[in-house]
């Protein structure tokens, strides 16, 4: 019994704390490739550096087209874009 509990608090804990690749993809392709194409394309002056700034550019784009993206879509994206791209870390 008391497995199951835990086991059922931690299920969802766990699914929402992993990146998903695929959905960012599906993410940026309908949000964000009209302007950045795919693959993704850099329109910046300032060259990212790190993880950090990237995830902030992509809160920041997807705020200004008021996308109401949560921090999952965000994290997403991030991973998609990082994998595809940037390949920090
Ligand atoms: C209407 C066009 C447009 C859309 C849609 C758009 N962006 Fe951008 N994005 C830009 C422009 C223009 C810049 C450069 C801004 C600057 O450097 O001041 C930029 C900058 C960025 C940057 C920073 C550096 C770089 O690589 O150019 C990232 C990361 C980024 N966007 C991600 C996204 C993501 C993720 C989405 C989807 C949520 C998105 N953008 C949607 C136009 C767009």
């Amino acid at each position: 019994m008391k497995a199951k509990l835990f086991s059922l608090l931690l299920l969802p804990s766990l699914s929402w704390a992993v990146p998903n690749i695929s959905d960012g993809k599906l993410l940026h392709d309908e949000s964000c490739a009209k302007c950045h194409h795919t693959p993704y394309q850099s329109l910046g002056w300032n060259e990212m550096t790190n993880r950090t700034e990237l995830r902030y550019m992509i809160e920041a784009c997807s705020d200004h087209f008021q996308l109401e993206w949560n921090a999952q879509d965000v994290e997403d994206t991030e991973e998609f874009l990082n994998t595809e791209f940037f390949l920090f870390d």
